[in-house]
C-alpha cells in the first residue's frame, strides 16, 4: 500500500480488453478525431444524460474552453473555490480572467452556497461564471449552489474531474451546470492511459463553440479559423478507445469505492480525526469516493507514522489557490479560513477499487496505533 492509487493493479484487472481496444485503433490507422472519439463522445453524453460531449486534451483545458465558450474574457471575474488544486485558476489565467474566491463549507468541503449568494449579491454583475468543484468525489452543496446561480442568472460550470458518475437527485453530475468539465487523467475514477478531458452540455450552441475552440477555431471550413482563443486541444483515438472500455466498468468501480470509504469511516470512528462521511454513504450515489481524505490538526505526525508503516498518503492540497505565487494580485480575496485550515489538516489515504478490505483495515489499524501513542 505504498500508493494512494495503484494504477498498475487497476489496469491489470482489465488488461486484455484495453489491449484489444488499443490494437484496433493501431490497425485502423486513424489516430485523432476519428470513430472512437465520436463513439466515446456519444456514449459519455448519454451516460451523463446530456446531448453533447466534446473531448479535449485534459481537464484544465476543459475548464478553460468551457469559460471561453461562455464568453469569459480578459479581466472578467469567475467565482470558484481555493481548496481544489488550482486547476480553475490555471484555466482563468490562460484567459486573463480573475478569480473571486468563495470559502468552502466546513463539513462538505465544497463551495458554501451561502457565501456564494453573498458574493453574487454584492458583486453579481461582475461574475461571469461560477465553477463548482465536486471535491474528492463529493457532490454535497451542488443543488443549493445551482439554485443560487439560477437566482442570480450566473452560469454554473461544474468541475466533475473528481466525480465521474455521481448522481444527485436522479441527475448525473455534469448535467446540472450549463457545462460540465471532466478530466480523464489516469488516476481519476474514469481515467485514460494518458491525458484526456471532456466538456458535456445540453446546449448545442455551446457544444458547437467548444468543437471549434478545441481545433484551431475551424468551423465549416478546414484551415479557416473563426474563433479567437481557439487551439489544438483534442482527445485522441487511443485514449477514446480505452475510455470506452473503462466507461463500462465505472459504476461498478464507484460502488466499490463507496464500500471502501464506508469501511474507513467505520474503522476510524471514535478516533481524533474528522472523516468525510457518515456510515450511510455506501448507499449514496452522490458520493463516488475519488479520494478518501481525513482531517487532523496533527496531520504531519500521522503522515510520518503511516509512512513508517509502509502506507502511502498524499495531501490534497497543501497550498490554497490564493496563496499560490501565480495567483494574480487583483484577485478578490475575502477571508477563506476554512480553505486555509484544510491545507494544514487534510490527509489522503489509499482508495481505489482494487484495494482489498484487509488493506483498508491495515490502514485504520495503523491510525488507531498512532492515536493510542498520543
Ligand atoms: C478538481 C480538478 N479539476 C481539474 C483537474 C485538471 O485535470 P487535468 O489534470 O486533466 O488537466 C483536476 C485533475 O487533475 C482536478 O482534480
Amino acid at each position: 500500500m505504498k500508493l494512494i492509487n495503484d494504477l498498475g493493479r487497476h489496469t491489470a484487472a482489465h488488461k486484455d480488453e484495453i489491449a484489444a481496444a488499443v490494437a484496433k485503433v493501431i490497425e485502423s490507422g486513424w489516430f485523432v478525431l476519428g470513430p472512437e472519439t465520436a463513439a466515446f463522445e456519444q456514449e459519455f453524453a448519454a451516460y451523463c444524460s446530456v446531448s453533447a460531449c466534446v473531448g479535449v486534451a485534459n481537464g484544465t483545458e476543459a475548464l478553460e474552453l468551457a469559460l471561453r465558450a461562455l464568453g469569459v474574457g480578459a479581466g472578467d471575474r469567475v467565482a470558484g473555490v481555493a481548496n481544489a488544486g488550482g486547476y480553475g485558476l490555471h484555466a482563468m489565467r490562460a484567459i486573463g480572467a480573475l478569480p473571486s474566491y468563495v470559502d468552502v463549507d466546513d463539513t462538505s468541503l465544497n463551495m458554501s452556497p451561502e457565501l456564494l449568494d453573498r458574493l453574487l449579491k454584492s458583486d453579481g454583475r461582475a461574475i461571469r461564471a461560477v465553477i463548482f468543484t465536486h471535491l474528492y468525489g463529493n457532490t454535497a452543496g451542488l443543488e443549493a449552489v445551482a439554485q443560487v446561480c439560477a437566482r442570480h442568472g450566473a452560469p454554473l460550470v461544474e468541475d466533475c474531474a473528481q466525480a465521474h458518475g455521481a448522481v444527485v437527485a436522479g441527475k448525473k453530475v455534469g448535467s446540472w451546470g450549463v457545462l460540465g468539465c471532466f478530466s480523464f487523467y489516469p488516476t481519476k475514477n474514469l481515467g485514460a492511459l494518458g491525458d484526456g478531458g471532456a466538456v458535456v452540455t445540453a446546449d448545442e450552441g455551446l457544444a458547437g463553440r467548444l468543437r471549434q475552440l478545441r481545433q484551431y477555431g475551424w468551423g465549416k471550413s478546414k484551415y479557416v479559423s473563426e474563433l479567437p482563443g481557439a487551439r489544438n486541444s483534442r482527445l485522441d483515438e487511443i485514449q477514446s478507445a480505452v475510455l470506452r472500455v473503462k466507461l463500462r466498468h465505472l459504476d461498478g468501480w464507484n460502488a466499490r469505492r463507496r464500500v471502501i470509504a464506508q469501511r474507513y469511516a467505520q474503522g476510524l470512528a471514535g478516533l481524533p480525526v474528522r472523516v468525510p462521511l457518515d456510515h450511510t454513504a455506501a448507499a449514496d450515489p452522490g458520493y463516488v469516493a475519488h479520494l478518501y481524505v481525513l482531517r487532523t490538526p496533527r496531520r504531519d505526525a500521522l503522515r510520518a507514522h503511516l509512512k513508517n508503516q509502509g502506507i502511502g498518503t498524499d495531501i490534497h492540497y497543501p497550498v490554497p489557490d490564493h496563496k499560490q505565487p501565480s495567483c494574480p494580485s487583483e484577485s478578490a480575496i475575502t477571508p477563506l479560513p476554512v480553505s486555509e485550515n484544510l491545507a494544514i489538516e487534510v490527509l489522503t489515504l489509499p482508495c481505489y477499487p482494487e484495494l482489498a478490505d484487509i488493506e483498508v483495515d491495515a490502514v485504520t489499524g495503523a491510525v488507531h496505533a498512532w492515536a493510542r501513542a498520543g
